[in-house]
């Protein structure tokens, strides 16, 4: 299953065009969670109804996570993991829980600037909430560190609903030692797909992976992304056709015909030619 990025309640309320754009979704995601992040009930109680409303969208996750600045000062994210936002954090996802028609579920950090994970884990499956992301780090943390799987598994024995375990997992070996290790029911994968979104295929053949399926992949990438921004998307490309090459015989070469190509067509024909 795939979730959305992070949209903000109080955009979804007011009908923002740019907001119901990152709400969209591939055909190919399915099932498919909304990813909200709240810091009042009203405008997350707004958001669920059109959400309600919105067919092709499967359930609803609830950040509990994010730590950027903006929302550390908004009150959305991992914010609401501190004490004292406790009773704002059951008030909203309570809301949630109540007036989503679609399954809900959470993404939660271990916490803010401790771990409270076994607490706030059991609040949220309390709340309704159907199952957990959580990633081993603590608000405080951001991406520093090393993600602290123990807390993940002190998570997964707090709760009787299925915990997903996310943090660091780059291949088909670190996401069998998280799941043994921890006991979750899954991994989930942000950065690790950066640069290799093959690897929900390589887990799916447990760590293989074929050239021709690469191939394959990045040709579908590149299409997509001329059929989503035009002509623009080879710009774009550029920097996931020096991802996809890092490391290959005769990259820097590809990456300058990439670098200095404009046309779709031809573009094309590199790609398929390199790879
Ligand atoms: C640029 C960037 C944007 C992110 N945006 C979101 C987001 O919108 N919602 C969310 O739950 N997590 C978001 N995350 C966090 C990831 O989902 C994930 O929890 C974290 O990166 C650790 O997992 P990973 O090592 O698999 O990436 C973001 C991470 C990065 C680096």
């Amino acid at each position: 299953m795939t979730f959305s990025e992070m949209i903000n309640v109080n955009a979804v309320a007011y009908h923002n065009e740019k907001t119901k754009k990152m709400m969209q979704k591939s055909p190919l995601e399915t099932p498919y969670f909304v990813q909200l992040a709240a810091n009042n009930v009203e405008n997350a109680i707004k958001a669920v109804e059109i959400i309600n409303e919105t067919e092709w969208v499967d359930g609803i996750d609830i950040n509990l996570g994010c730590p950027v600045n903006k929302a550390k000062r908004s009150g959305f994210g991992g914010v609401l993991l501190k004490d004292e936002n406790k009773n704002l954090l059951k008030e909203i996802v309570s809301a949630i829980v109540k007036t989503s028609k679609k399954p809900v579920s959470a993404k939660m950090r271990t916490g803010f600037d401790k771990s409270v994970v076994e607490e706030r884990a059991k609040l949220l499956e309390d709340l309704g909430v159907l199952f957990l992301t959580i990633h081993g780090r603590t608000v405080k943390q951001m991406y520093k560190g090393k993600v602290n799987y123990e807390e993940i598994k002190k998570g997964v024995k707090a709760v009787n609903i299925p915990v997903i375990a996310n943090g660091d997992i780059t291949d088909y070996e670190k996401a069998k030692f998280v799941l043994e290790y921890t006991g979750a029911s899954g991994v989930s994968i942000g950065r690790g797909s950066v640069g290799k979104p093959w690897i929900f295929l390589e887990m799916k053949q447990k760590g293989s992976i074929s050239k021709e399926q690469k191939k394959e992949i990045i040709l579908e990438h590149f299409n997509q992304m001329i059929y989503w921004y035009g002509e623009y998307g080879v710009i774009l490309f550029r920097k996931h056709a020096h991802a996809y090459s890092k490391g290959l015989p005769g990259a820097s070469e590809f990456r300058s015909k990439m670098n200095s190509v404009k046309d779709p067509d031809i573009a094309k024909e590199l790609i398929e030619e390199y790879f």
